[in-house]
């Protein structure tokens, strides 16, 4: 019998809404970033609508925006990923835990360290996402006055991700007898000393924590250019991405799924899962009115700036009350460009509403009732658009409650969703194998 695909979710939680307006909307919770007791519930509130992960963007310097953005905004800071999710681990019990490690400003013993132990504290439910950090700012956190350069990042990266990988192959899976008879606590024979020199790094190894009990934790990539996607094909097992809309979905799942056979890997071993914004309401007016009203708690300061960079073409001369005039072309993504265009047109909007939209959240979004945003997921799994999505929630705890009481139970109806967790790692969850110890194959 062959069973309906399904879809995975993962919730994108640093910050706790991308939505530069979300703290300000009736009832959020405006310090929720920096709340433990906030977090915790929901992280269990998703873990009891079965989600697969709890996600940890992260990043290396508070964000480059001008001070005017950067002071209304709460994106621009949160805890830091391993302290958050060992917390999390400790009181959750299922729901699979991804923090991002950046493979230019760490090193790989730390790393491979640190997801060793959230995996062991969690029992088999952390992931890796593997980023190279393109925030240039990060450079001077860390005694650098230059960023390492784009391809040079890429290349460091699939060396990391070798070392960490074999670091996290140091023991055999029953390396650690600890035989009170003989007095030994582990088999040497059942020790692997990596001894790596390479381009950019030199680490001898081993590690000094026992294999996780994923064999490796999941690794994910977000990677988007040319280098990006290659190494997400050569490395990852789930690839967070945005992407616009369904046509381009396709075009980017079609083209890093094609890259995994001829490097013997396969298709179902990497799940892509764009990022999508909800709104969820019980009409699609009312959904509608939510995602404007939280768009209004974006200042016209920020909107104005983010809705320029979209265009390609300084805004701020606009009328904020008129409709968005015709505009020259420019060197900015056409693609995104048309969006915001085609936004005004066909809604109506005007400039302030426009840049307001724009500096809240500009990615792929689904606004709409329980079943429409059903209709739309589903429609993106059928056609092969993606194996599921990084769901961004537009406030919390409202948005969050929203789309876990009322999308969840509709995706479990139609069958494309998981009612009960079948396994209690997120390798089980996200229907990956556990991978072979390189220097210990299975007996
Ligand atoms: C959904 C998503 C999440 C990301 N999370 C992070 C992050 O947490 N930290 C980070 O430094 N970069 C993050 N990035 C940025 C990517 O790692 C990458 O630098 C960016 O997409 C540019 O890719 P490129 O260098 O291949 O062009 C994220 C990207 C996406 C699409």
């Amino acid at each position: 019998m062959t069973r309906t695909r399904q879809l995975h979710l993962g919730a994108f939680m640093r910050p706790v809404s991308l939505h530069t307006g979300a703290w300000r909307f009736p009832g959020a919770w405006p310090d929720a970033n920096f709340n433990f007791a906030h977090i915790k519930r929901l992280a269990q509130t998703l873990e009891a609508a079965r989600f697969d992960a709890f996600f940890m963007a992260d990043h290396l310097a508070v964000l480059n925006m001008p001070v005017q953005a950067l002071r209304r905004s709460h994106t621009a800071t949160s805890f830091e990923p391993f302290t958050l999710l060992s917390a999390l681990a400790a009181v959750t019990e299922k729901i699979g835990l991804v923090a991002t490690a950046s493979t230019t400003f760490d090193a790989p013993y730390h790393v491979a360290r640190r997801f060793a132990s959230l995996d062991h504290l969690s029992g088999g439910r952390a992931g890796w996402n593997l980023v190279t950090t393109s925030n240039p700012d990060a450079a001077l956190n860390f005694g650098l006055e230059e960023h390492m350069e784009h391809d040079d990042r890429y290349r460091r990266a699939r060396e990391f991700f070798d070392v960490v990988t074999g670091l996290w192959d140091s023991w055999d899976d029953d390396a650690f007898v600890r035989d009170v008879e003989s007095g030994d606590y582990f088999d040497p024979a059942k020790l692997h000393v990596l001894a790596h020199r390479g381009e950019h790094l030199s680490v001898r190894g081993p590690l000094n924590i026992a294999r996780p009990p994923q064999g490796w934790p999941v690794v994910v990539q977000a990677g988007s250019s040319e280098a990006g996607r290659q190494l997400a094909a050569q490395t990852a097992e789930a690839v967070f991405t945005a992407q616009p809309n369904l046509e381009a979905g396709k075009r980017f799942y079609a083209d890093v799924k094609a890259q995994l056979e001829p490097l013997g890997r396969a298709r179902d071993h990497l799940k892509i899962l764009p990022g999508a914004f909800v709104v969820v309401g019980d009409s699609l007016d009312e959904a509608r009115e939510k995602r404007a009203l939280l768009d209004t708690f974006v200042h016209y300061d920020s909107g104005i700036a983010s809705l320029s960079i979209a265009l390609g073409h300084d805004a701020s001369g606009f009328d904020p009350d008129g409709p968005l005039p015709e505009i020259p072309e420019s060197n900015a993504s056409q693609s995104a460009r048309q969006r915001i265009v085609d936004w005004a047109r066909e809604e109506g909007l005007t400039v302030r509403q426009l840049a307001q939209r724009v500096g809240g959240y500009s990615g792929l979004q689904m606004v709409g009732t329980a079943k429409s945003i059903a209709d739309e997921m589903e429609q993106w799994l059928v056609e092969e658009g993606s194996d599921g999505f990084n769901i961004m929630f537009p406030f919390l705890p409202q948005g969050l409650d929203d789309f876990t009481a009322k999308v969840v139970p509709e995706l479990q109806r139609r069958g494309i969703f998981r009612r009960e967790y079948t396994g209690s790692t997120l390798r089980e969850h996200l229907g990956l194998p556990r991978p072979a110890n390189r220097f210990f194959p299975a007996r």
